[in-house]
This record gives structure tokens, sequence and C-alpha cells, in this order.
């Protein structure tokens, strides 16, 4: 038997870059999931202590996605997956545990994806290296679950590190963590959860990925990475479509703001990061056109109540807002959201704060 656990994320900065081979600066967090992988008896059983039923099959195949609980497809497309690429995989018990709310944009997926396999990994002895465990994840959620996502969940829910983002590099996949030293700058992150539903999230995420791709090809190249703050206006003027060129505008910003706040933490300037991080979401609202009411009120509540900035976190259209708040506003901060939230009708929001915390890793077993 093997037990792992990997957790969900929040993004400090860099959203929307990871699928044009951005930057991005994660970090891991406390609640996460716990896969735990035994021998099976017949076929391969999942159950979530989450969900009522658990799911059985006879060591079917991808093709049979559409026929199983949507949450469970990131257990089975594992086992697909390493099937399909020649893995014998013999009759299992997974059970998953997660802690993580669904639905808040902070990867839930990814904590049970990882958490999975890393656990299949190490109790079916594969010694899969750690580009080729993070590839196998992505491609349980873009192959399997048939969602196209950018692969800077699971790389943080792998990766993190306590005390640090994670700078990854989304071409190369080389992450660097860098330190994000809260207590000694008496700073929080305060985290409000707007519990908005997430209204059309997965037509309009695919929908901002493909205008990005197609931007690329009418800019001549690979990924919009590849275009420079510098080369931004020459990039504009040369595309005819508002809209296209505002996904532009948006991720080479991003791209900068990233980079200029790991270096901003690395010179151990924490509280000067602020304005890079409201920046980032005036662009994902003003440009990438990705936020929805109930984050800008809570972006605006925070920024009013003393907080040195704030944007949404996450793939957008509800979720969670950020902010960096210090330790001695966090009370007053999480009142004004909910005296705001309140004022404009909204349900009730979360808050809490968080802080970064260590990737997946092996739990001990009972006894
Ligand atoms: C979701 C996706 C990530 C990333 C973010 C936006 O969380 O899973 O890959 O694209 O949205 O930054």
């Amino acid at each position: 038997m093997t037990r792992w656990f990997a957790p969900g994320r929040i993004n400090l900065i860099g959203e929307h870059t990871d699928y044009n081979d951005g930057f991005v600066l994660p970090f891991a967090l406390e609640v996460g999931c716990t896969a735990t992988v035994s021998p099976g008896s017949d076929g391969w059983s999942v159950r979530s202590v989450q969900e009522p039923e658990p799911v059985v099959v006879r060591r079917s195949g991808l093709a049979d996605a559409d026929e199983v609980a949507e949450w469970s497809r990131y257990v089975l497309g594992a086992l697909w997956l390493l099937t399909d690429r020649g893995t014998d995989v013999p009759p299992l018990e997974v059970v998953v545990d997660s802690d993580v709310p669904t639905g808040a944009g902070l990867s839930s997926s990814a904590a049970l994806v990882c958490s999975v396999v890393r656990a299949l990994d190490d109790h079916l002895g594969l010694g899969l290296d750690d580009d080729a465990i993070f590839a196998l994840t992505r491609d349980v959620e873009n192959d399997a679950v048939g969602a196209p996502t950018g692969g800077m969940d699971q790389l943080v829910s792998l990766r993190g590190r306590a005390g640090h983002v994670l700078l990854c590099d989304m071409r190369s996949h080389e992450t660097r963590p860098v330190p994000l030293d809260l207590a000694g700058s008496g700073l929080v992150v305060l985290v409000a959860d707007t519990r908005a539903p997430h209204r059309h999230s997965d037509g309009e995420y695919g929908a901002r990925r493909r205008g990005c791709e197609e931007a690329a090809r009418q800019l001549g190249v690979p990924a919009l990475r590849h275009v420079t703050e510098a080369d931004l206006d020459a990039a504009l003027a040369r595309l005819d479509d508002d809209e296209l060129r505002r996904y532009v505008r948006h991720v080479v910003t991003e791209d900068a703001r990233v980079l200029d706040v790991a270096r901003l933490l690395d010179a151990g300037r924490l509280p000067e990061i602020g304005p890079a991080l409201t920046a980032s979401h005036r662009s994902m609202r003003d440009d990438f056109r990705i936020t929805v009411p109930e984050v800008d009120t809570a972006v605006d509540a925070l920024l009013g109540a003393g907080a040195l900035g704030a944007r949404m976190t996450g793939g957008g259209f509800g979720g969670c807002v950020i902010a960096l708040v210090p330790e001695r506003d966090e009370a007053a901060a999480g009142d004004a959201v909910r005296r705001a939230f309140a004022d404009a009708g909204f349900g009730e929001p979360a808050l809490f704060t968080a802080a970064p915390q260590d990737g997946a890793r092996v739990v001990g077993l009972p006894g």
C-alpha cells in the first residue's frame, strides 16, 4: 500500500500565461488530496471519500472516459494512459480524500491527479523522473479529462516549496523557488473566496486559449511568450482583431509582471509587489475580460481597506481573490469584503489566509 499527498495552489501572479509558454509564480497550499493505492482483486476500483459512489472498471481504456463520473477520470485517466503507453497495470484499489474546496479556483483537480500519479508511480515501482511525472499529470487533465489547461497547477502541486513561490518557465518547465517571507515583512496573503458560480468558465477558458494561439499564428511566433514588452506595440499594430490585440496585451504585460515580481522577491522587497498584483487584475478585467462583478468588488474592497495589492487568482469567471495585506489590517480587510458583498447583494464570501507549503509528498501509513 502506498499513500501520497498533493496540495492545491494559489497563483500569486501570472494568469493565462502558462499555455502561452510564459511565466507563472504560484505556491502550494496546506489543503490537498491524499491518494492511497493498494492491490485490488478484480479490475480497478476508485473511491473518493467525498463522493457517494465508488467507480469500478475492468481495466477499460481512454475511450470509456464519458462512461464514468468526471471526478474519477482524474484517477482512471492515469491508469488508462499508463496502459496505453505499455505499462501492465495490475488490479488496484485507489482511495482519494481531499479537503480542497471544489469550484473555488484552488486546483482541487491538480491535487487529485498529482497525488494519484505520485502514489501509482511509487506503488507500481515505475521509476518515473520528475519531468515524466509532470507530463503524465498534465496529459491526464488534457487528454483523459479533456480540460485544455496549461500545466501550472500540476507543476506547483508537485514541486512547491514551503516559504516560497515557484517561478515556473512554462516552455522549459524549469522551476526555481523564490522566497516569499510574509512573516518577516509583517504581511499576510488574504484570500477571499467569492463563491461566485463559474459562469461558462469551461468554454471561455478554451476560447481564450484558442484566441492566444491564433494571435501567435498571425504574428508568426510559436507562442506569445516570444513577444516581449519592447515588441508589443509593433505586434499590436500587426493584428486587425481588437479582441486578439487585448489578449496579446494581457499575456505580454503579465509575463513581464511575473518577472518583475520575481526580481523584487529575490531582492527581499516583498512589500513593493502590490502594484504589479493590482495591475494584473486590471489587465484580466479590461484586456483579457475574465473577471466577474464579485471578484472586481472584492478587489476594490480590499484595496480600499489598505491592501498593498489585490487580484483574482486562477482561471477566472469567479473563484478567489488574493490580497497582500499588512497583518494589522487583516480583520478590517475581511470586514470590508463582507460589507461590500452584502451591499451588492452577493452571497457571503469565505475569508482565510494562505502561506506557501511543500508540494507532493509521501504520507506515512498507519501502524
Ligand atoms: C487554470 C488552469 C491553469 C492556468 C490558469 C490561468 O487554473 O488550470 O493551467 O491556465 O487557469 O492562469
